[in-house]
């Protein structure tokens, strides 16, 4: 029998590239939990075969439903992979609940499935659980960085990580966890900083930068952070952290600069506004260990080569997006964004 996968937020950005991933390199099915918020589109799905993909509309709040997809997974090799997450910082500054509510009742519901059925699970988290740091810190994050959250959105992450950890500890269940850098590629939505900037420009719009644009954060490609869960999936070790980054430092005034002119604009047409209150200042990834006990290295390691490509894919698929811009502008604009 080939694994059988659930993946919860599989209708999102990197959980959809997670499974066009899991189809392309494996032979395992792929179950989808996904609610379909604004963040989750059944179209990122597409051209997938419909004997290996299932896409089931859900909560993953939802104990009975979660029941059911859960008890099934019985092979070696079947998991959960659990990408589903409210995952916008600016959304959760403006209304925190929905981030309580899938981060954390969300990811105790899989947990308690987990333990009830033995299943395995891997855990998708973010490195802003843990914080920031200043921009010449010589240190970047690795699994033994402290905990240090900032926003509703990073503190629900940091506080799902924990449950992990202490469902791994107190009762046996067989989880790995992933803390990555900031993702980047097609079907991003367009609230975040990179397609934000990009449909701007495609609609006549110059990009706005929070504050100064000095913040940092560290790219990756999400084909590289998909190939990555995959590798820690197969030869991670249960109940380790592992943290993916692709040595990729840029701070937002460069890479608004680079979309302006891979767009064929003056690099300084952009506007500063309001910055984000508590806005993190660096973010940054050491990848070491991944690297050399898992032997995981990323694909794409020209960031001006993967912007331009993603760049092309948000001019050849406005159906995409288009539908999501003027309701994510006009919230932006009220926050002053
Ligand atoms: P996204 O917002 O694009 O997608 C989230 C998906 O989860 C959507 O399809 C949404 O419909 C679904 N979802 C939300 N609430 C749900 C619920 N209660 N039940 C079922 N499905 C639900 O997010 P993303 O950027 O693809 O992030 C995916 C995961 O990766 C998140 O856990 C996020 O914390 C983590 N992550 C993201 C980044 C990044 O740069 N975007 C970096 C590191 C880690
Ligand atoms: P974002 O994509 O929201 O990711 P995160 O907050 O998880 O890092 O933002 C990336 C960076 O870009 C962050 O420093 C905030 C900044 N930013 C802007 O400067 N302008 C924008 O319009 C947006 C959405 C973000």
């Amino acid at each position: 029998m080939s694994p059988h996968l659930l993946v919860t937020g599989g209708a999102g950005f990197i959980g959809s590239n997670f499974v066009h991933h899991v189809i392309a390199h494996t032979d395992a099915r792929v179950t989808v939990l996904d609610k379909l918020t604004y963040a989750g589109s059944a179209a990122n799905l597409d051209g997938l075969p419909e004997d290996r993909v299932r896409l089931v509309e859900g909560d993953i709040a939802d104990a009975a439903l979660v029941e059911e997809l859960v008890a099934p997974l019985t092979e070696e090799g079947d998991a959960i992979v659990h990408y589903a997450a409210e995952s916008h910082n600016d959304n959760s500054l403006s209304d925190p609940s929905p981030f309580l509510h899938t981060n954390i009742t969300g990811t105790f519901t899989l947990l308690e499935a987990a333990r009830r059925h033995g299943t395995r699970l891997h855990h998708v988290s973010t490195d802003e659980v843990y914080g920031d740091l200043e921009l010449d810190d010589p240190e970047r994050f690795t699994e033994h960085t402290p905990y240090n959250p900032s926003s509703p959105y990073s503190a629900t992450k940091a506080g799902s990580d924990l449950l992990v950890r202490a469902w791994v500890r107190s009762f046996g269940v067989r989880a790995t966890l992933s803390n990555c850098s900031n993702n980047y590629g097609p079907r991003q939505h367009v609230e975040k900083f990179i397609p934000r900037q990009i449909t701007n420009l495609i609609d006549g719009v110059r990009p706005r930068l929070y504050g100064a644009g000095l913040n940092v954060r560290d790219w990756i490609h999400a084909d590289d952070h998909s190939s990555a869960v995959l590798t820690i999936l197969e030869r991670g070790e249960l109940g380790r952290t592992y943290l993916i980054g692709a040595d990729g430092e840029k701070n937002n005034l460069e890479v608004v600069r680079l979309i302006l002119q891979l767009m064929g604009h003056d690099p300084d047409d952009f506007e500063h506004v309001d910055d984000r209150p508590g806005h993190d200042l660096r973010y940054a990834i050491d990848p070491t260990t991944l690297r050399e006990e898992l032997g995981w290295a990323p694909a794409h390691r020209d960031f001006e080569a993967g912007l331009a490509a993603t760049i092309d894919w948000y001019r050849e698929n406005e159906a995409w997006w288009r539908g999501q811009k003027a309701a994510t502008e006009a919230k932006y604009r009220a926050a002053g964004q």
